[in-house]
């Protein structure tokens, strides 16, 4: 039985675990405000909020509910359009329709949805987050510059928001409804998930399954990584991070330690995919996928990390760089999963950067990704580690690469001589994305700018004319 509420109302269902939120709340509730538009996850006609508690405050992220498994809101606060009206338009509605926000208003629903996010997250209100809160929504009718306007009059309108009782203040603000208040009651009254793994498909957040495998999934119970105790933990021991294979891009984004090791994992975060997808994409779903171009994947690989596969309680370690033996063929039997992530911190003399070039700059997935990093002493390159998506089958870890790099001095004639080695252990193909030689050369450029963006003292675009 999955257990939560929608709205204001609490749900109790049979429905399997493996069915589509979209589904149920348009089929079974009618609540036909939120929209089926790709059904992939692109257009954010779908969106609904999330909220869940956490450290008893209510968190809330904005998901795609066409991806999103049934299975996976057990426990949790599902809010859609309906959820959101009041008597009189909320400020976020009454500035859309002011704006002229909407047109045909297929998209409308989404937009409200997201932009509430925002108003319902814990950090300063600013312009850019709230753009940033809609970067998965799409308006073909628009020209997005109305829309931009109410992001613009949703901040200001935010300025005074008390942070440390944002959902008071809303709700007396006539941002939300008042039943939000009764929520941390309704959710704590909810059972525990109850976890009965049977060895059926294994889901993480759906973002790729339910693109691949929608018919084959959405009548079937699934086992869900949500419900499998330890895989959403975020360690840091001794210098060494243990991730959970459950957890999520925006997990990572939220996470101070993570940040502090990361200073700019912003940056580099915010190339993959959107907001909805961040908030249910998962690192294990990401390297199971085993796509060649996957971005946690060349993340990782660039930080040597290890994956722990876990069977019947029974475990074993292994480098992710050994975990691809060739297109999407896994070191992994079908019922071990993978657990967690474990990799060393970098250290005070160590870099790390990540690059990505997709045809689109954001919502798109990489034309080539490659993730470095290097540790120095005294200008002498004492560790390298280098990862390249979209220049082979699997996604790549350049060994000889590395290799070449040890102990050599950190100039540009050492570079030049490591980009030719790369040339020998890539093979790229021509595809949508690209040619085999664009891709080549992409791949040069973005070793050449690890350089430039780590070391802006030593080495600008002239070092390599
Ligand atoms: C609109 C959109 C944009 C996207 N953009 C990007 C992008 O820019 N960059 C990018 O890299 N990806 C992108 N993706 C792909 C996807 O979001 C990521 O690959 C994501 O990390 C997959 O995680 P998931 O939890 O959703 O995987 P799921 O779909 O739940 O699972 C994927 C596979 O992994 C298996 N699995 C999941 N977790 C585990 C585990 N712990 N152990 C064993 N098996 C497991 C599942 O059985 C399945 O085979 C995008 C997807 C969409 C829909
Ligand atoms: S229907 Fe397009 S994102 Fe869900
Ligand atoms: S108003 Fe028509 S798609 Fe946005």
């Amino acid at each position: 039985m999955i257990e939560f509420i929608l709205n204001n109302k609490p749900i109790k269902t049979d429905q399997p675990t493996g069915s589509l939120l979209l589904d149920f709340v348009r089929y079974e509730k009618s609540l036909m405000g939120t929209k089926i538009g790709c059904r992939e996850g692109d257009c954010g006609a779908c969106t609904v909020l999330i909220g869940e508690l956490i450290d008893s405050q209510l968190n809330y992220r904005q998901v795609v509910s066409c991806l999103t498994p049934l299975g996976n809101v057990h426990g949790k606060h599902i809010v859609t359009i309906e959820g959101l009206n009041m008597d009189s338009l909320s400020p976020v509605q009454q500035f859309m329709v002011d704006e002229s926000g909407s047109q045909c208003g297929f998209c409308t629903t989404g937009f409200v949805v997201s932009l509430t996010q925002f108003c319902l997250a814990k950090s300063t209100p600013s312009y850019k987050d709230a753009i940033a809160s809609i970067d998965g929504n799409i308006c073909r009718c628009t020209g997005y510059k109305p829309i931009e306007r109410v992001a613009k009059h949703i901040t200001e309108s935010l300025s005074d928001k008390n942070q440390n009782e944002t959902l008071d203040w809303l709700i007396a603000q006539q941002f939300i409804p008042s039943y939000f208040a009764q929520i941390p009651e309704m959710l704590n009254a909810l059972p525990p998930v109850n976890i009965n793994p049977k060895n059926k498909t294994l889901v993480g957040g759906g973002t790729d399954l339910y693109v691949q495998k929608h018919a084959q999934l959405i009548d079937k119970n699934v086992d869900l990584i949500s419900n499998t105790p330890n895989l959403c933990c975020i360690e840091i021991e001794n210098g060494v991070c243990t991730l959970g294979a459950g957890i999520t891009a925006t997990d990572l984004l939220e996470s101070d330690s993570f940040q502090s090791a990361f200073p700019r994992l912003k940056d580099h975060l915010k190339l993959l995919a959107s907001s909805p997808i961040r908030n249910m994409a998962t690192i294990g779903g990401n390297f199971v996928n085993a796509s060649p171009i996957g971005d946690f994947t060349a993340f990782f690989l660039a930080l040597n990390a290890k994956i722990k596969l876990t069977k019947n309680g029974q475990n074993r370690s292994i480098y992710l760089k050994d975990f691809y033996k060739g297109y999407k063929d896994l070191d992994k039997s079908s019922d071990e999963i993978v657990s967690t992530i474990s990799f060393k911190l970098p250290t005070q003399n160590s870099h790390y950067n990540f690059e990505k070039v997709s045809k689109r700059i954001h919502l798109d997935i990489a034309s080539v990704n490659t993730a470095f990093q290097i540790t120095i002493s005294k200008n002498v390159i004492t560790q390298a580690h280098l990862s390249a998506g979209g220049v082979g089958p699997i996604p790549m870890y350049l060994g000889e690469t590395c290799d070449f790099l040890l102990n050599k001095a950190l100039l540009p004639e050492t570079v030049q001589s490591a980009h030719e080695i790369i040339q020998t252990e890539i093979n790229p193909i021509s595809d949508v994305r690209g040619s085999a030689n664009y891709k080549r050369l992409l791949l040069r450029q973005l070793f050449c700018a690890h350089f430039i963006t780590l070391f802006p003292n030593q080495f600008t675009l002239d070092s390599f004319i």
